[in-house]
């Protein structure tokens, strides 16, 4: 959470004097404009957000979109881009405030606004807004990304009254849309069914989006959603706005739809028991509501997010990623370094750079053995593992790859150390009986002492031994029992000061480790949001590594993350299907194992050394290139999606037959993100060892425009059956 105050101190005498002919915001991307300009009555109303406008002439045409008057005297009802309650509209509001004297009315009226360039691609404004009756102050901020055309906007507010004022209401950011219709996709989930896609149409009223799970926050509903303005969001063509809240806890958006069939969109945390105290002169800042608005459907709008993101927001988001072998799935809990050592060695057989021990490492009065003890006591288990972390470092690196290590610090089971040393660390309720989400509570990272002990646990395994490269941050329960021991009568503030508290955590240990690669879980896929992904290289999308079921999980996730940014393991999860094909569907992401090399035919272990090897011989592609969806599951029986290197010489395209029909016919798969100038050689890779391609045209030089108008004829009609495809130019 940023601590800064407002970068100029907004001066009394200046006030509420500016206004009309005032000149319009103007927030530009290279593809679109968010137009905000100040009516006679000194308010700031959104005139526009569409299509970037040639000419900076046309802004004089743009109206303010009100019902009644506009003039000083009379208030204007319209499309305000921060609204106050208790002012003429009657919608939800931006803001909302209950003052020292009791009254629960904001407008905000423009002072000033100033606007910086940071480099040849990325702008910054600020809008400083006041109340005129009460001493309240929001500063609206923008940042504006040329070429990715991102925009991403968020609220800062502080107040001088006498005493602290309530916070009720407080939006990153609201949005106004005029069209015929109004198509939404959201992403719901739960543990192993992550980023469910389904579309609606918007009819007048609301719809919300949230959560109120705290931690594991994104579990049934993920932070992000795809707006469609002239029909149904489609992949290619039509005009898409994609969006997401870069906060890991209780999120909301709000569509409303008001009597004029007009759309309203707020952004922001979600304000469920969280009413916030807000101190003088403390600033308080709303999370970064991120998005983009493409005319050329949701393909691009993607694009524009995976660029955006590898740039500016990842964790390390143009650098190198590792291969790794999980033991997870091959040994549960069950395990001693024997079985690690045996496993390190088949990391080194795969060809994979690191060896990734999961949970059960630790705690010894109450033995991590299964997940109902142990959670909180980060000493490694002296029985299990004599030699503790430093022999594990060191049997990796006699083995020839990396070791990292699972972590979940922010919990605790009541069965440990921890708990009983210090149940005053610990949400839970005074009074009532305990709930428990697998055997486990949530610490109370509002609490400084606590954020202390989090960073210590990391600090202390990084000290004793520098040389582990990663780590899995797991976090497997949502916030329960939902009381803050640390917060005391102060309980309204726990939801927003424990996200703060983790990101306080996060920070320190970005600080002191700025090159460790670390991995984001939750139960699998329930924490995916842009804030935590600055302190992370990756995210582990799902538990569910059936192949068939992660086709669409991760057709669901790569709407908003690029593919570097998805774990993917091979796994033993529908061994119905071949390791050919779950290797194939974990390819196009960021590539592990989770899975005993003991289970493997010698022929199937060699085709997954040949596949690790293909890996990493594209990774440039595969992780930095631009990802096309072509086919969808959703749609069809089969899927294919494709990376195209940045300058467009080399592609690999990936195609799966999923469950077709009995003699179903079978159309080529036009490719994208070529150039329709060049010719390109086509091969298929990853085949079994004596198998041979039976890809017609295997081999073959095409020109782009080909392989783009004419296609390719790869689908089959067999059951889970995959290809992946090379193409090369020549
Ligand atoms: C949940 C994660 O999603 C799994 O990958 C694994 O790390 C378990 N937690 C360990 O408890």
């Amino acid at each position: 959470m940023r601590k800064e105050l407002f970068a100029a101190s907004l001066c009394a005498s200046f006030c509420l004097t500016a206004a009309s002919g005032q000149a319009p915001v103007r927030i530009s991307t290279h593809e679109t404009d968010l137009i905000l300009s100040v009516a006679p009555n000194g308010r700031l109303y959104q005139t526009y957000l569409g299509k970037r406008l040639a000419n900076e002439a046309d802004l004089v045409h743009l109206t303010y979109n009100t019902q009644g008057g506009s003039d000083a005297s009379s208030p204007a009802r319209g499309w305000e881009a921060y609204p106050g309650s208790g002012a003429e509209d009657y919608f939800e509001p931006a803001l909302a405030i209950t003052h020292n004297d009791g009254n629960m009315t904001t407008i905000l009226s423009f002072v000033s606004s100033e606007t910086k360039k940071i480099d040849d691609n990325v702008t910054e404004t600020v809008i400083y807004l006041q109340d005129k009756v009460y001493p309240v102050e929001v500063a609206l901020r923008y940042v504006a990304y040329g070429r990715e055309n991102i925009l991403k906007s968020w609220s800062e507010i502080r107040h001088r009254e006498k005493k602290p004022v309530t916070l009720w209401r407080y939006a990153s950011n609201m949005l106004y849309f005029e069209r015929a219709a109004y198509h939404l996709v959201e992403f719901n989930g739960d543990w192993a069914k992550e980023v469910q896609m389904s579309a609606q149409e918007l009819q007048f009223g609301k719809k919300v989006i949230e959560t109120k799970l705290g931690s594991r926050a994104a579990m049934h509903a993920h932070p992000f959603f795809e707006l469609g303005l002239d029909g149904p969001p489609r992949e290619n063509g039509g005009s898409v706005l994609l969006g997401t809240i870069g906060w890991t806890g209780n999120f909301q958006f709000t569509f409303e739809v008001d009597h004029a069939g007009n759309l309203r969109l707020l952004s922001g945390i979600n304000p469920y028991a969280s009413a916030y105290e807000l101190k003088p002169g403390e600033v308080f800042t709303t999370p970064e509501f991120i998005f983009t608005l493409s005319d050329e459907g949701r393909g691009q709008a993607s694009r524009n997010i995976h660029n955006w993101a590898r740039r500016y927001q990842l964790k390390d988001g143009q650098g190198d990623r590792l291969t790794l072998l999980n033991n997870w799935e091959a040994t549960g809990f069950n395990f001693d370094e024997q079985k690690l050592e045996q496993l390190m060695k088949e990391a080194k057989t795969l060809g994979v750079d690191m060896f990734l021990l999961d949970d059960g490492w630790f705690a010894n009065k109450y033995p991590r053995a299964n997940d109902r003890a142990g959670l909180g006591d980060w000493d490694v288990n002296r029985a299990k593992l004599p030699g503790g972390i430093p022999h594990l470092v060191q049997a990796a690196e006699d083995a020839g790859v990396k070791f990292g290590l699972w972590i979940e610090p922010e919990m605790v089971n009541p069965k440990s150390e921890l708990f009983e040393n210090h149940p005053d660390w610990v949400i839970h309720q005074p009074n009532r009986q305990t709930y428990y989400y697998r055997n486990q509570l949530v610490l109370d990272l509002a609490n400084p002492k606590v954020q202390d002990y989090v960073f210590g646990i990391v600090d202390k395994i990084m000290t004793e031994n520098p040389t582990l490269a990663y780590f899995k941050w797991d976090c497997n329960s949502p916030v329960t029992n939902v009381y803050s021991p640390y917060l005391k009568e102060k309980q309204n503030q726990l939801y927003v000061d424990h996200v703060r508290g983790v990101y306080n955590v996060f920070e320190r240990v970005k600080e002191k480790y700025p090159n460790l690669p670390m991995m984001l879980c939750s139960g699998g896929g329930a924490r995916c949001d842009y804030e935590a992904m600055k302190y992370f290289t990756e995210f582990w999308c799902s538990d569910n590594t059936d192949p068939v079921e992660r086709l669409y999980i991760q057709w669901g996730f790569s709407q908003f993350f690029p593919s570097k940014a998805m774990a993917a393991h091979v796994t033993s999860w529908n061994k119905k299907t071949s390791i050919k094909f779950r290797t194939d569907v974990a390819m196009t992401c960021k590539l592990g194992f989770d899975i005993s090399l003991q289970e493997m035919e010698e022929k199937e272990l060699s085709y997954c050394r040949d596949a690790v090897a293909n890996y990493n011989r594209l990774k440039d592609v595969i992780l930095d290139g631009d990802l096309y969806r072509l086919v969808s599951p959703y749609e069809t029986n089969h899927t294919a999606v494709m990376h195209v290197a940045q300058n467009r010489d080399k592609a690999v395209l990936y195609t799966y037959d999923i469950y077709p029909r009995f003699g179903e016919k079978l159309l080529p798969v036009k490719l994208e993100g070529l150039d329709a100038s060049k010719t390109y050689r086509v091969e298929e890779i990853n085949l079994m060892p004596g198998s041979r391609s039976r890809l017609a045209g295997n081999g073959k030089t095409y020109t782009g425009d080909y392989l783009m108008k004419a296609g390719l004829n790869v689908f089959t009609t067999s059951s889970t059956n995959s290809r992946v495809i090379e193409i090369t130019q020549q």
